[in-house]
């Protein structure tokens, strides 16, 4: 198939298509506003891509998902986080000297600068740390300024935000709960340097049990990217206009908070805790989740891209047993999971939509059993998402077809019209003493 072919009224318009390595076809629309005058209208760019990338690879029917070609499954269970991220930003995994340079390096960037400790004393209280990890990321801008063109300069900003990223969220638990910074330690992994931060005090040291520590690491594999999802879209979006790498990845952090989005896996705990307090009466809460009426979604579950299982979802549902089991615990929301995810599967409606559990269903049972309290559970997907949006971002710099990134609409608002009478064009010098409040106004 080399051309599509477009009927518009009595005309036809010819594009030419191509495909990926995966034989996925696309048609090449670039043209058609030029050739037609008309848009594409597709919203929330189902249908849409927008780059052409090498990183990831989805096969949302078959639940396939490979980074540079290796399938999650494997990485999951046998690489380190540090190493799937060096794959995803440099293309390979490293070898052995690559490995313990890139792990060395990470560890020397991790430290936060001195003076941006100091925000997190101005935070209120209950500042929700995914808005405290934005913050702080986009304000590195201001404290590692780079030239654009300077390739050695962004490596370097490269490490330092990987490296900083899981200096700064545990700090602002440690924050939260009112105890003394703990730094990271030079001889530990990513996922035990983490765990260690959040976990040890300077009175009491934090021996990160290594079943922890694989969990964690895994999860942060499972998260590390997922192509043109809605944070990394917004990182290329951002990107797109040449912005530097600290306020591309900040808007990814902002975008990621969303309860649709990767704020998910702090909705579904919370869905089903309320579903605990509510006498377990998970039937009632599948009930709901169908009445379109009731406004409720079930947390965790149905995905854009996924239309058979996710295979995150896979691997953390088998973890969240191991780690329960070994931790010696049971937890009545993971019960309540399993029989949600039991009746929706055998339920019509969600088998007719394809709404199956995605990665953020048993992502926060894991979570809840290392002792993360909840609102941290974005942030760990934050930290995971990293090397992704890295990744994107530098393909996106180097890529020749890349544009500024700017959509067309289709206006459906009033046709041309004219102002009648006098409306005041001048702001008067003082407001009359009896000028109606707004609310006061009907318009
Ligand atoms: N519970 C009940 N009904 C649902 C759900 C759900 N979780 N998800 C989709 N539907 C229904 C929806 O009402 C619609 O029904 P109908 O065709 O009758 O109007 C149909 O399924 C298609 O839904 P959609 O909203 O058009 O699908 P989408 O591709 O735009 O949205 C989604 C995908 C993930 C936003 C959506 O499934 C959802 O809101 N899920 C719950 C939130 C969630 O778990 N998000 C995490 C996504 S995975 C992590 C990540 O990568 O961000």
């Amino acid at each position: 198939m080399t051309h599509a072919r477009l009927i518009l009224g009595e005309q036809e318009y010819e594009f030419p298509t191509f495909q990926g390595t995966e034989d996925e076809v696309a048609v090449d629309m670039t043209k058609l506003r030029g050739k037609s005058g008309a848009i594409t209208y597709d919203p929330g760019y189902a249908n849409t891509g927008s780059c052409k990338s090498a990183i990831t690879y989805i096969d949302g029917e078959k639940g396939i998902l490979r980074y540079r070609g290796y399938p999650i499954e494997e990485l999951a269970q046998h690489a380190m986080f540090s190493a799937v991220a060096y794959l995803l930003i440099y293309g390979e995994l490293p070898d052995e000297k690559q490995f313990l340079v890139w792990r060395e390096e990470l560890t020397r960037q991790s430290l936060v600068h001195e003076s941006m400790l100091k925000f997190f004393d101005h935070f209120p209280p209950t500042a929700h740390p995914m808005n405290i990890l934005g913050s702080m990321i986009s304000s590195m801008s201001s404290f590692y300024p780079y030239d654009a063109e300077d390739e050695e300069k962004i490596n370097l900003n490269i490490m330092r935000l990987l490296g900083q990223v899981k200096t700064i969220a545990a700090f602002s638990y440690k924050k939260s709960v009112g105890q003394p910074f703990i730094y990271p330690r030079a001889n530990y992994s990513y996922a035990a340097n983490f765990l260690r931060m959040m976990f040890a005090t300077p009175q009491e040291e934090y021996v990160v049990p290594p079943i922890l520590e694989n969990a964690v690491n895994m999860l942060l594999i499972i998260h590390a990217d997922h192509e043109q999802n809605c944070s990394t879209s917004t990182v290329r979006m951002v990107g797109s206009s040449r912005a530097n790498l600290y306020a591309c990845v900040s808007a990814g952090v902002n975008a990621l908070w969303g309860p649709l989005h990767g704020g998910a896996n702090q909705a579904v705990v919370e869905m089903l805790e309320r579903i605990h307090r509510d006498g377990a009466n998970y039937k009632k809460y599948i009930e709901m989740a169908k009445d379109k009426d009731s406004g409720f979604r079930l947390m965790g579950f149905g995905h854009r891209v996924y239309k058979n299982f996710d295979p995150r979802a896979k691997l953390l549902k088998k973890a969240a047993d191991e780690v329960l089991g070994v931790l010696g615990r049971t937890d009545p929301l993971l019960d309540i999971a399993k029989h949600l995810e039991e009746v929706a599967l055998s339920d019509d409606f969600f088998i007719e939509r394809k709404l199956y559990p995605n990665v953020d269903f048993y992502s926060g049972l894991i979570y809840r059993a290392i002792g993360i309290p909840t609102e941290m559970f974005t942030v760990l997907f934050a930290i995971g998402r990293m090397p992704g949006w890295i990744a994107h971002w530098c393909e996106m710099r180097n890529d020749e077809d890349n544009k500024i990134h700017r959509p067309r609409q289709i206006y459906v608002g009033m046709n041309e019209r004219h102002m009648t009478g006098l409306p005041p064009h001048t702001e008067p010098a003082q407001i009359p003493k009896n000028t109606p409040k707004l609310a006061q106004v009907s318009v």
